[in-house]
Parts: structure tokens; C-alpha cells; sequence
């Protein structure tokens, strides 16, 4: 059986263990994209390099190692539902501008997860997958024979899949076939159907890291452009690392994150795992609160567009299932200080953290003077029993007036099985926004 380390231990793990490969060590970029038109966010490891990639900069190094912080908020209506969600996490990654290749990608990958040295995970409980090919990108036997003879992974432990899951894109930039390692959870956590295995969408076999190998620059309209030299971008979550290492079901029950849910949990006076609901809005608040005190620790500002929105929407969301909780205070920038405890390894936060709990509060008490009033009109909207849709209109009046973004909106109705008329919604939106450029 491995040990059970801590999230702040496996992070330091991972990343001396590359330093001993010859890596450099780099501090984790800012959440705010440089020069990257095509991101709001850092959603991964690599995307801050991408100059370093095409070739277009030179490296300080090489290989490098990082843990990134992440946002992806594309999944934003499924976190708390469920408890696989996140819009913030954290990527460990080692990377390759030319340098090593598959070979020593995948030996490392395999020495760092079995080895009683570094974290020992029991191989028989781990997969690969590899890349079967497609009609631009012949199927990668080079990995494949690399697990199957090097490593001495039996063939039909070994998976082979498609585009979907074994091509690593994201948006624009460099790309490439990937390589997936899955670890087996147990019986436990099988779907129970016959055909459960690697692959499978429920929680008995979790994808815990990716190795990309790095071969093409795509435009993001489906050109793919071989890259002058290939390269490694490798993405370990965190969290899932910590998941499997700690032997416990989902993020929130990582011991880092698991403290932040306590602190919700003491001041809104309720226990985790009493009752489904109440579930929910402790996984919305502790997954929002963490990214929020991230970005804000990154200098994004609320606002009504681009990043800002995103930072917006998710102290607005989380404002709203504190009241769901039966929290009648702001208490968000509360639990800013906790989120900044249980993440030492990113000091600027403690520098920030007065701006942070400042931006977090000013945000909370504004949404909370008119957030009663947003509710009373949306029950009154949802209590028309008739209806299954409100009008763009109405939805416009709780944005614009009551301060309830779209996707708030549209939260709270759905669990009355309702919808918003968003073809209306968005006409009002751009008639707003042509009034202020006009009245400038
Ligand atoms: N960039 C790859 C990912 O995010 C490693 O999965």
C-alpha cells in the first residue's frame, strides 16, 4: 500500500523529482495570459510556453518543471452537482523544448508513480493508453512499443484510443498525440456494467496524467503545422494525485481543500455528507472561493466582461449558495484567509492578502444589497407554474438591475426544471452595450 502524502508534499515531489532529471524549476506563471488573444484564462501547464514551444522564444531551459495554477470554467454548471468539478486546480508538468522525447517521458512518468521512492503507486493498478491514429496522424507505435517492451506493460494492458481522448489541443498552439495513465481505483467505484474498463466515463478509472507529445502547431481551424522539433507537455491534476494518494473520493475530500470546506462548513454551522443539498453549496463555495482568491491574487478585478466576468459570476454564485446555506453575512473574505494558509507555496498571496479579502468583501456586500431583491422576483417569475421559460427580458431586468449574471439566473431556474429565453436575453445585452458606446 503507497503513503498517504499531502497535496503540499506531493507538489514539492514532483517537482525535486524532475530537478533531479535535469530540470529547472520554474514558479508557477500568472492565471492572466501574456500575449495569448486566444485564452482568458491559464487552463494548463503548457500554455504559458507556448513561445517556447513553436520556437518562437528560447527557453531559460530546455526542460523545465512547473506547477501551474489552472481555470477552467467551461464545466461551471456541473461543479457542486457533482463532485468531480472544479474551476481551479493545480498542474504539475514537465516539459521538453526539443530535448528528451517520448522515451524518457514515459520512463519518468512510470519511475515517479511506481517507484517506493518517490510516490509508489502499485504498477498492476495502473494503464496506459496511447494514441490509435486517425486519418492525419498515424497511430503512435512508438509509445505503445515503448510501455509494452521497455516498460514491460503486457499488450492488453495497454489501450489504444481516438482523437477524443489520446490528441492533446486546447484552443490554438502546439499539439499532439498523448499518451494517458489511468489508475484503478477499485471495484468500488465501478459503474458495475460489463463493459467497465479503461475508458469507462465513471469514477473506477481516472485519468491521472497526461504526457503530450508535442508535434504539430495548429491554428485552431484545424491546420496542423509539424513543428520544427517535437516536444513534451506532460499535465498531472494535483488534486487527482492527491485523490488517489490519499485514498479518498473527489477534490473536495483533499486534505488542503477538505480544511477550506470546514471553515464553510463552521460558519454556515453544517456538515459535509448530512445531506445532498447542503453538499452542493459547500462544493460550489469551496471550489469558487479558491479560484477567486487565486485570480483576484493575480490582479483580475470583478468586472462586467472577459476575466473579470469569470471572477464576477464566481463570487456571485458562491454569494448565493452561502444563502443557501442560511448565511445571512458576507463571509467569503472570511475564507480567503483560510485558502491562504492552506497555500503557502504561493506566496504572493499572502502579499495580496488584505487587496484580496478587500476585493472579495466589496464584491459580496454589493451583490448582497440587492441579491434579496433578485431572489423575490425570480420566485415570483418561477411560482407561474405555467411557465417553463422566463423572457429575456426578465432575465436582463435580474442582471442589469439586481446584479445576477446569466448563468445565475439560469442555475436557479433549472433546478424548477425551467429555462431563460437566451436568444432575447443576449438581443437586450447588445442593445445595452451599443447605447454606451454610443453615449460615448
Ligand atoms: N497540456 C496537457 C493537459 O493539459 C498536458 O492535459
Amino acid at each position: 500500500m503507497h503513503k498517504n502524502y499531502g497535496l503540499n508534499e506531493l507538489r514539492e515531489m514532483f517537482l525535486k523529482f524532475f530537478e533531479t532529471k535535469g530540470h529547472l524549476r520554474l514558479p508557477s506563471f500568472s492565471l492572466i495570459p501574456q500575449n495569448d488573444a486566444s485564452l482568458l484564462l491559464i487552463n494548463s501547464g503548457m500554455a504559458p510556453m507556448k513561445p517556447w514551444f513553436t520556437g518562437e522564444q528560447e527557453p531559460p531551459r530546455h526542460r523545465v518543471c512547473t506547477c501551474q495554477k489552472c481555470i477552467r470554467t467551461g464545466d461551471i454548471e456541473n461543479i457542486g452537482k457533482t463532485a468531480r468539478h472544479g474551476t481551479y486546480f493545480e498542474m504539475l508538468g514537465n516539459f521538453s523544448f526539443g530535448d528528451y522525447f517520448k522515451k524518457d517521458a514515459i520512463h519518468w512518468a512510470w519511475e515517479f508513480l511506481t517507484s517506493p521512492e518517490w510516490v509508489g503507486l502499485d504498477p498492476n493498478r495502473l494503464y496506459p493508453s496511447v494514441f490509435e491514429g486517425n486519418e492525419t496522424t498515424p497511430a503512435d507505435d512508438e509509445a505503445f512499443r515503448i510501455w509494452n517492451e521497455e516498460i514491460g506493460i503486457p499488450a492488453d494492458r495497454i489501450f489504444k484510443f481516438g482523437k477524443a481522448d489520446n490528441f492533446w489541443e486546447h484552443g490554438s498552439g502546439p499539439c499532439g498525440p498523448c499518451s494517458e495513465i489511468h489508475f484503478d481505483r477499485g471495484e468500488k467505484y465501478s459503474c458495475g456494467k460489463p463493459t467497465c474498463a479503461v475508458g469507462c466515463d465513471c469514477d473506477r478509472y481516472i485519468e491521472v496524467w497526461n504526457l503530450v507529445f508535442t508535434q504539430f502547431d495548429s491554428d485552431g481551424k484545424g491546420n496542423y503545422t509539424p513543428l520544427d522539433h517535437p516536444n513534451i507537455d506532460t499535465g498531472m491534476g494535483l488534486e487527482r494525485l492527491a485523490c488517489v494518494m490519499q485514498g479518498v473520493d473527489n477534490l473536495f475530500e483533499v486534505d488542503t481543500v477538505q480544511r477550506i470546506m470546514k471553515h464553510i462548513s463552521s460558519i454556515a454551522g453544517v456538515t459535509y455528507k448530512q445531506d445532498e443539498k447542503t453538499d452542493v453549496s459547500l462544493r460550489v463555495i469551496t471550489d469558487h472561493i479558491r479560484s477567486t482568491t487565486m485570480m483576484i491574487g493575480d490582479g483580475v478585478m470583478p468586472s462586467n466582461e472577459g476575466r473579470g466576468y469569470v471572477l464576477r459570476r464566481l463570487i456571485r454564485r458562491a454569494a448565493r449558495h452561502g444563502r443557501l446555506l442560511g448565511i445571512e453575512h458576507p463571509f467569503l473574505s472570511e475564507v480567503v484567509s483560510t485558502v491562504i494558509e492552506e497555500n503557502k507555496a504561493y506566496p504572493e498571496l499572502a502579499e495580496k492578502k488584505d487587496l484580496i479579502i478587500r476585493v472579495v468583501k466589496e464584491e459580496e456586500e454589493s451583490f448582497g444589497r440587492t441579491i434579496d431583491k433578485g431572489m423575490q422576483l425570480l420566485s415570483e417569475l418561477m411560482s407561474d407554474s405555467d411557465k417553463k421559460e422566463i423572457s429575456g427580458a426578465d432575465a436582463f431586468k435580474l442582471y442589469d438591475t439586481y446584479g445576477f449574471p446569466l448563468d445565475l439566473t439560469k442555475d436557479i431556474l433549472e433546478e424548477k426544471g425551467m429555462t431563460v429565453d437566451e436568444a432575447s436575453f443576449e438581443q437586450l445585452m447588445k442593445e445595452q452595450k451599443q447605447r454606451a458606446r454610443d453615449a460615448r
